[in-house]
């Protein structure tokens, strides 16, 4: 299955897109969780206003789907200046950047979402415009060749990444704040669904928020679309409100496990059980298996297996946990590799 096909990917899927906007907090005081960089942001901000100064360039990375563009959006609002947004695989010359530089205005927050796509001629263009606010121009060709320095607005680029090791040293150097964004508890993600419910006027209770969050993989692109989901449900299977009973019934009807996972979670770690006595198994291996882009084991489905303990990554691969065994009702193999007797990674 294709990864935008499943209802619980955490990628931005058509349906998404006319809701997030509206959904999206627009002041740090109204963005739920991610305790750390909020506070961390909100020093920073208070700091370069009161300077009267741009912010420092930011790099937000953690798996998809937990709020970076929101929190670029949020960042711009609360400095008081216009945001820009773009993407690394959207500027494809050196020149789509400069124009994009050249039209902002002093303070602006630039987005740049998935910054590890750039191209490396991009990449070039960014050092000089990060570090001194400037453009090199080469005019000409050949022994005549100058180059021109053009000045740029003071502005800050917020770039944001679900794959912080791809990104170049350079790159990553040269951005003054840097912050990960870890994935929600369901407390967290019931306050979102709560808060989206409100917006889009849906009646819920709190335990009927609490199962969709459950339910949603710690992210909040997921917990605003199965509430969606789930509302239609109630509405024509059940009273209009999205209760337990409803949430959960509508839920089951998906496919989507009390903890979340879907068939495609189910199927790479029975083959992880079944084919490789619960590993250490290698990530090409679980992606030739299981038909799936190891990136995509990686980004997306791993973080949050790895959450729920059900999956650990050692120095010799991944191994299946006791608790994964337990949720899946399986027996844990004769001759299991014991995670106590591996080196684990972090
Ligand atoms: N919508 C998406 N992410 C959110 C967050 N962290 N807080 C509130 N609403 C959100």
């Amino acid at each position: 299955m294709k990864e935008d096909d499943r209802i619980i990917t955490s990628s931005m899927r058509e349906e998404d897109l006319k809701n997030e906007y509206s959904l999206r907090p627009k002041f740090l005081n109204e963005y739920i969780g991610q305790d750390q960089a909020k506070e961390h942001i909100s020093i920073y901000i208070a700091a370069a206003k009161s300077r009267g100064e741009s912010l420092d360039h930011a790099l937000l990375y953690g798996p998809p789907g937990l709020g970076k563009t929101t929190l670029a959006g949020i960042i711009a609002n609360e400095m008081g200046v216009n945001l820009r947004v773009t993407s690394g695989p959207a500027i494809s010359h050196a020149g789509d950047l400069a124009a994009i530089l050249t039209n902002l205005a002093p303070g602006d927050v630039l987005f740049i979402d998935e910054i590890h796509r750039l191209n490396p001629a991009v990449e070039e263009v960014l050092y000089p415009a990060m570090e001194d606010y400037a453009l090199d121009i080469v005019i000409g060709k050949g022994p005549g060749a100058r180059s021109i320095r053009l000045d740029l607005p003071k502005f800050t680029l917020i770039g944001a990444t679900t794959r912080l090791g791809m990104l170049s040293s350079p790159l990553r150097d040269r951005f003054g704040i840097k912050e990960q964004l870890q994935l929600y508890s369901p407390e967290q993600l019931k306050e979102i669904i709560v808060r989206s419910a409100q917006i889009l006027s849906i009646d819920i209770d709190e335990e009927g928020a609490l199962e969709i969050a459950s339910r949603s993989r710690g992210t909040p692109r997921i917990a605003n679309r199965l509430l969606r989901r789930v509302r239609d449900y109630a509405q024509v299977k059940g009273s209009g409100c999205v209760d337990l009973m409803t949430a959960q019934r509508g839920l089951d009807m998906l496919a989507i496990d009390e903890l979340g996972l879907d068939a495609v979670d189910r199927r790479m770690l029975i083959a992880m059980i079944t084919i490789f006595k619960g590993g250490p198994v290698g990530l090409d291996t679980i992606a030739a298996y299981t038909g799936e882009d190891a990136g995509t084991i990686e980004d997306v489905y791993e973080p949050y297996l790895l959450k729920l303990g059900f999956l650990a990554r050692t120095n010799r691969g991944r191994i299946v946990l006791p608790e994964a065994y337990a949720h899946l009702d399986y027996p844990i193999p004769e001759g299991a590799a014991a995670p106590q007797q591996m080196k684990l990674e972090v």
